[in-house]
């Protein structure tokens, strides 16, 4: 062989070897979520399959705690030592304030491959998108404004689902007669701040909410409507058992299950909790909207952001985790597990039970009707330092006798502090 020939051939092999190096690139992602109970991780596990079915390496970081607290400051942590873990299950402000950052992936390649702007509904785009660029992949919609109930203990006093809160009232004290913890509870704050947002709605209505959860209105916040609010969850407090304090939220839909308790006030993941114990809709168990002036929806969304890691691997990794997350079948197995409805349009409702199509009206029908919200107690509508402050008094005050004047003035001032 010729010296040209030769090197020809030996600048063939490289090509070829380069190329194959590309090709072999092998697809892993670092995972850092807070999916640990029996619901959600039955959902995770279906996403882990799907990504290894397609060549993917998972590493699970799974860190315990619900409402993903505990998560977050590990992520801090992690970002700032230089350490950041590929895929992390993220929300609302908290995905702008990671991309202002410079600290996250830009999804866009993907998305357009993906037709994301065709399939991803506007409202969560919104969330998604920073300046125009997809930094997140939207994985479900969950609703938080629920009660999840056990017929066969409501029906010992008689009663169905309550449709306001003086008949959750009227109801709770009936079963606490006859013995019966009328609400599973668990006292962590974003527990206490799941239940209080939907009392704000409730007693306030959609208006009010925003008024004073997202907007942070002073007026509304030192309101008599909000007093009322702190009013009802002092009764609330009532309705509990006394082992409530700490205990994690999917034990507390374990007493609604088995008969423990009547009703607890939690978003739809908790339906992943009764079918992943084998529980049927309708039958084991029931679900209503907690009670409203009309038609409303609080809007919780989780998703996935692609932080900057280095080695094609990895970013092979993101890019894979990203296209799969979206896609129609799994969107449809996920949300099945995880008691949510899919992040994108062109999922047949077919296999989803009464819950999930009840859900899907009336996140149509408040998008509509204009009465939609963001969640303040998981994150869609405040960064973590502005719904942080809100938690805090909401807290202390279900711990506490503190009265509702003085709650509503704290309230305010913590708003206040926390702005400047
Ligand atoms: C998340 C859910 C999760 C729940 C309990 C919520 O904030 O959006 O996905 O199941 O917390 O951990």
């Amino acid at each position: 062989m010729s010296f040209k020939k030769s090197l020809l051939a030996a600048g063939a092999i490289m090509a070829a070897i380069s190329v194959s190096a590309v090709a072999q690139a092998e697809p892993e992602a670092e995972v850092l979520h807070w999916w640990t109970s029996g619901g959600e991780a039955k959902a995770l596990k279906a996403l882990k399959e799907d990504y290894e079915a397609n060549g993917g390496k998972w590493i699970d970081s799974p860190i315990a705690g619900g409402g993903g607290d505990a998560a977050m400051t590990v992520l801090r942590t992690r970002v700032l030592a230089g350490d950041a873990p590929a895929a992390v299950q993220l929300k609302g402000p908290a995905i702008q304030e990671w991309a202002a950052e410079g600290v996250v992936a830009d999804l866009n390649k993907v998305a357009a491959a993906e037709k994301w702007d065709e399939v991803v509904p506007p409202l969560l785009q919104k969330i998604v998108k920073h300046e125009g660029k997809y930094v997140a992949v939207p994985v479900n919609i969950h609703r938080v404004d629920w009660i999840w109930a056990n017929p066969e203990v409501l029906a010992k006093v008689g009663a169905d689902i309550p449709t306001s809160w003086d008949e959750f009232n009227a109801v709770a004290d009936k079963l606490q007669a006859q013995g019966i913890t009328p609400l599973a509870h668990g006292g962590q704050p974003w527990q206490d701040a799941t239940v209080f947002e939907t009392v704000v709605l409730g007693l306030g209505g959609p208006e009010f909410f925003n008024k004073a959860l997202v907007e942070l209105d002073e007026d509304a916040l030192k309101s008599d409507t909000m007093k009322q609010v702190f009013d009802q969850m002092r009764k609330i407090r009532g309705y509990v058992d006394s082992d409530f304090s700490g205990r994690d939220w999917n034990l507390a839909t374990n007493m609604v299950m088995n008969g423990e308790a009547a009703m607890q006030i939690m978003g739809d993941w908790a339906k992943g909790e009764f079918l992943a114990a084998g529980k049927q809709p309708g039958k084991d168990f029931i679900c209503a909207p907690t009670p409203t002036k009309g038609g409303a929806f609080v809007l919780n969304s989780d998703s996935f952001v692609m932080f900057n890691v280095d080695g094609d691997d990895k970013k092979a990794g993101q890019e894979l985790l990203a296209e799969l997350i979206l896609g129609e079948k799994f969107q449809e197995t996920f949300n099945l597990y995880k008691g949510s409805i899919p992040a994108r349009t062109g999922v047949p409702r077919t296999n989803f039970d009464t819950c999930a199509t009840r859900g899907m009206d009336d996140l149509e029908a408040s998008m509509s009707g204009g009465t939609l919200v963001p969640s303040m107690a998981h994150g869609i509508a405040l960064p973590g330092h502005l719904s942080g402050a809100i938690v805090d008094v909401v807290t202390e005050h279900f711990n506490s006798d503190m009265s509702s004047d003085e709650a509503v003035t704290k309230l305010a001032e913590a708003i206040e502090l926390a702005k400047d």
